[in-house]
Formats: structure tokens, C-alpha cells, sequence
């Protein structure tokens, strides 16, 4: 299960990229929101992210205007690694290296096309062990209060 989020300058994006899971058959939630009218996409970022967060939903994908304010509200839920990507190469490193697992875009960035690229790619690469996996545990320990370095 795949959740969906965006807020009113991401919408047309996440219906792009909503309708591209549907056709492949992927199964997904939409948390909204549903329209173009203006919202704060701190609540989308964060009924999303508490989705991924609680395992009800394995990835997310966010779209805002840049994706940025959408991810740093999404990586204020514990356990949430949402990264914002407009290219292939990025996409991919913050699934192998940061075993991100929500994707944001800005749907005043990246058009449908690279977007729904971005997603695919984001959900078909897996995330690497070694070095990386210790670098997320540390990540962890952060979130947890635990003091590092
Ligand atoms: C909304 O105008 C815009 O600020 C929002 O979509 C996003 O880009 C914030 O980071």
C-alpha cells in the first residue's frame, strides 16, 4: 500500500501520479488533499507520514509547490525519511543509501512525466546494508534523544 498526500500546488501531480499506480495495479491511499483550493500541507504531510510511520503503508509519495515544506513536515514524524528529489540519480541514492520512505515533489518543479519517472524508480529500488544501515541507525538515535558523535 502506497500513501498519497499533497496540498493544492501538488495536487495535479498526485492525481498523475495516483492514476499511474492504479493502471500498474498498485494499490494506494489517498490522504488528500482534493482539489486545487489552498490548504496547509503540514496535515496532508502528516496524515501521510503517520500512515508510513505506523506500517499501515510501506511508502509515501508527497507533492507541494517544491516539495520542501511538505518534507519537513513529513520528517518530523518519528521514523519518517522523506527526501525531495527532481532528478533520476536522487531518487534512486535516497532509496539505496538513506532507505528514504516517502518520495516529494514539487509540482511547481518537475512535470508529470519526470514525476511519475521519480516514483517509479523510488519504488523499485531497494535500500543497501553496510555502512548505510549504520547511518540510519544513528539517524534513529537522533530522533530518539540519544546522544552520537
Ligand atoms: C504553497 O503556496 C506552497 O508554499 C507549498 O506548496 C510548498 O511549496 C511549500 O513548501
Amino acid at each position: 500500500m502506497i500513501a498519497l498526500g499533497c496540498d493544492h500546488a501538488g495536487f495535479e501531480l498526485k492525481e498523475a501520479i495516483k492514476e499511474h499506480l492504479s493502471n500498474k495495479g498498485i494499490e494506494i491511499t489517498d490522504f488528500g488533499t482534493y482539489s486545487t483550493e489552498s490548504v496547509d500541507y503540514p496535515i496532508f504531510a502528516y496524515k501521510t507520514a503517520k500512515a508510513v510511520a505506523s506500517g499501515e503503508c510501506e511508502y509515501g509519495i508527497l507533492c507541494c509547490g517544491t516539495g520542501i515544506g511538505i518534507s519537513i513536515a513529513a520528517n518530523k514524524v518519528k521514523g519518517i525519511r522523506a527526501a525531495v528529489c527532481s532528478e533520476e540519480f536522487s531518487a534512486e541514492m535516497t532509496r539505496r543509501h538513506n532507505d528514504a520512505n516517502i518520495l516529494c515533489l514539487g509540482g511547481r518543479i518537475i512535470s508529470k512525466e519526470t514525476a511519475i519517472k521519480l516514483v517509479d524508480i523510488f519504488l523499485s529500488t531497494p535500500s543497501e546494508s553496510g555502512n548505510h544501515k549504520r547511518r540510519i541507525d544513528l539517524i534513529s538515535d537522533i530522533e530518539n534523544n540519544i546522544e552520537i558523535g
